[in-house]
């Protein structure tokens, strides 16, 4: 038993190219003292000039290949048997970009190898306040055209694979963002998940997507939405899920699997995002 537990977890990492014991490439920079603690106080952060200018132009550059070579698809909402696309919830297109050799060989491979390592330092950070499952990140670049949004929701629900995600995450790739661009997101500090009601007093916090700047806010708690865009807006967006718990037997297959498939066996689809 245990050397076909061991088969399937060395299988896993060489067909997905998960190795975990490999180290990061590029530079993975911590989160400041104060976005951990502002996550402490107010379950949000947002970190203005986290990437820097030549980052987000690689990443841009990325996303610009990935689209021309049809990488990209129209964002559907909602979890595995019902996921679909809504334009009265969301207008956007998306490229998922876990697990890391998805899309080897398109795009830029090297600006992605430097998004993942900053990524993982994000990641890391966070483990300081919620345990996390590295082979359980996900991410994806979204471009919202001129005239996109995504409508007030919450990113992890109760009995459903998005129920991991402990923390979402954002960086936006907007180099010459203009307040008349619109796109604002939209953090909802009500205390009321996806539906508030009407006669709830209103209560957000706007932040402008301006290239560089990262957002970090707990994925069970905070709705928000992504307000009308009168521009292209472009994002990366994700979630760092909580170890999965149960047997060793299912973590040691989870693990071995990769992300992925992992995901894909707790019910989840690809597109299936919220
Ligand atoms: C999401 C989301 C917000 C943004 O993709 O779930 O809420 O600012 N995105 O792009
Ligand atoms: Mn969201």
């Amino acid at each position: 038993m245990a050397s076909i537990l061991l088969a399937i977890h060395s299988l896993g990492f060489s067909i997905l190219g998960l190795d975990p014991a490999a180290p990061a490439k590029g530079s993975a920079k911590p989160l400041p003292a104060s976005a951990l603690s502002d996550l402490r106080s107010q379950q949000f952060a947002v970190v203005p000039g986290f990437l820097t200018t030549e980052e987000v132009g690689a990443y841009r550059e990325d996303v610009a290949k990935l689209r021309a070579e049809g990488r990209f698809k129209t964002a559907g909402i909602g979890e595995t048997a019902t996921n679909r696309v809504d334009n009265t919830v969301r207008v956007c297109e998306q490229c998922f970009i876990y697990p890391p050799q998805r899309h080897r060989g398109f795009g830029d491979d090297a600006a992605r190898e430097r998004l993942y390592a900053t990524l993982d330092g994000v990641r890391d950070s966070l483990c300081q306040l919620t345990p996390l499952e590295p082979l359980l990140t996900e991410g994806l670049y979204a471009h919202y055209p001129n005239g996109g949004y995504y409508r007030r929701h919450v990113d992890a629900a109760p009995n459903n694979p998005s129920e991991l995600r402990a923390f979402s995450y954002l960086l936006y790739l907007n180099d010459a963002w203009e307040p008349e661009h619109g796109g604002c997101l939209r953090i909802h500090t009500d205390g009321y998940g996806e539906d508030a009601p009407i006669s709830a007093p209103e209560s957000y916090v706007d932040v402008e997507p301006r290239g560089g700047t990262l957002v970090v806010f707990r994925s069970d708690t905070m709705a928000h939405e992504v307000l009308n865009t009168n521009a292209e807006r472009q994002a990366v967006a994700g979630w760092f899920n909580r170890p999965v718990g149960g047997s060793g037997f299912r973590q040691t297959l989870i693990k071995g699997l990769g992300a992925a498939v992992a995901l894909a066996a707790l019910g989840k689809v690809a597109g299936g995002d919220k």
